[in-house]
């Protein structure tokens, strides 16, 4: 099947009529322009990819200020590196110029200069990465393969395109497991052999913290990010993100559940962060003295950096209050303000079956139990505003959780009943 059939039956007309427009735009300007990278891969593997990356041969900033304005999208310019990248209803498309690469020192990042497609897609990663599909109007839809990525693609391989390729990018590294994983591709030979000798010297200790930590959370995001951080453990390639990792067992991980527990979590629960989850759960593997530093250098998102902070500042603590609770309104009394990422973390570190119970009620049924009425309402029908009705309400959710069932009107009542007390 031609790469033009594959395109239109992956992607809807305005979604062609978008890359070709933006082709267009080149053509105009007498640019070659391509999508690189994983769109094509995806492309061939007949798998849906919306993260555009448009290559051109010439400079990228001033074509992508073009594509901006005819788009009528806000367009972000990064001069140092010669990239753009617009904003495009709920699209991110990404421009880059045509590019060599050279490496000063292992892991740092490249001096770049404006070259042609032959060598931006010769400095990638893998074969598989490095194609590229013309999509100026001249030559709509056509596939620039000049590695071969496309045999290795049909043959599941992962094959680096020159011997340095991991010693110039120990990230690649990572990645190189990571498609494997996803993909249940294997390790060329002398990629592999390239591997490890990688792994041999150390490599990845030239990445910041910050990079290690972005392809762990790459790994987060993949289907079975269990497996896939197992074989990071297997091959060595955790401990550069901490030394806790040299000696580690990763049957504790127990990523395997998190995905059906954030499941079961979100119908009480509906804002649960499963990123948050993974992250608290990797890094309460870490002493506590170094565990704040390291979240620090690794540059999480910052909701994600809260969510984490939160569940680690909390759980081990509440674990404790937990042991001692004994009935259903103790145990909603000590999580009722616990985020959903602590109580996950809780749930995944208990080390006792009664605190597996209390969690799961607390979850599963008391989590959702609430009073009908609001303190709005309590002032309303002549309750005294003040830390009172925070108390009422308490009562009204114990007598719910005991099991009395109550209308509006009810609580209403109950509420007056209380407040004379
Ligand atoms: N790339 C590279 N070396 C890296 C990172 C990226 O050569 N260390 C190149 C590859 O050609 C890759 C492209 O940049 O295809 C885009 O990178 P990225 O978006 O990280 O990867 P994808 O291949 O799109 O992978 P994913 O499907 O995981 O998004």
């Amino acid at each position: 099947m031609s790469l033009s059939m594959k395109i239109q039956g992956l992607y809807s007309q305005s979604y062609l009529d978008l890359l070709t427009k933006i082709g267009n735009i080149a053509y105009d300007m007498e640019l070659k322009a391509y999508t690189v990278g994983g769109f094509v891969r995806d492309l061939l593997l007949q798998k849906p990819n919306y993260d555009i990356d448009i290559m051109v041969e010439g400079d990228a900033l001033p074509y992508a200020v073009k594509v901006g304005q005819e788009l009528n999208a806000e367009c972000k310019l990064v001069e140092r590196f010669h990239t753009a990248h617009i904003y495009y209803k709920d699209l991110t498309i990404d421009f880059s110029s045509a590019r060599k690469e050279y490496y000063g020192r292992p892991g740092e990042l490249p001096i770049v200069s404006f070259s042609n497609i032959k060598d931006d897609l010769y400095r990638r990663d893998f074969t598989i990465n490095a194609m590229a599909m013309s999509i100026t109007p001249d030559k709509p839809f056509e596939l620039v393969d000049l590695y071969k990525g496309n045999l290795d693609l049909a043959e599941k391989r992962i094959k680096i395109l020159h011997p340095r390729s991991f010693i110039d990018d120990p990230s690649r590294l990572y990645r190189a497991v990571r498609f494997a994983d996803r993909f249940g591709f294997y390790l060329e030979a002398n990629t592999e052999y390239q591997f490890d000798k990688a792994l041999c010297i150390n490599a990845p200790k030239t990445l910041s913290i910050k990079r290690i930590a972005a392809e762990i959370d790459k790994c987060f995001q993949e289907k079975n990010p269990l497996t896939l951080l197992s074989k990071y453990q297997t091959y060595g390639l955790l401990k550069y993100y901490h030394k806790s990792f040299i000696e580690y067992s990763h049957p504790t991980f127990s990523f395997g559940i998190v995905s059906a527990l954030t499941t079961r979590m979100k119908r009480n629960f509906p804002q649960i962060s499963e990123n948050a989850i993974f992250w608290a759960l990797l890094l309460s593997n870490i002493p506590e003295a170094e565990v704040k530093q390291l979240q620090n250098n690794s540059g999480l998102p910052h909701s994600v950096g809260n969510q984490v902070s939160e569940a680690l500042d909390t759980w081990a603590n509440i674990e404790n209050k937990l042991q001692i609770a004994k009935t259903n309104f103790e145990i909603y009394k000590i999580l009722k303000d616990t985020c959903p990422e602590a109580l996950a973390l809780i749930y995944l570190k208990r080390n006792s079956k009664d605190i597996e119970n209390k969690i799961c009620i607390y979850i599963d049924k008391l989590a959702s139990i609430k009073p009908i009425i609001t303190g709005n309402d309590l002032i309303e029908a002549g309750i005294k505003p003040g830390p009172q009705i925070r108390q009422i309400l308490d009562k009204i959710v114990e007598k719910k959780i005991e099991g009395i069932e109550l209308t509006r009107k009810e609580e209403i009542d109950l509420a007056r009943t209380i407040q004379n007390i």
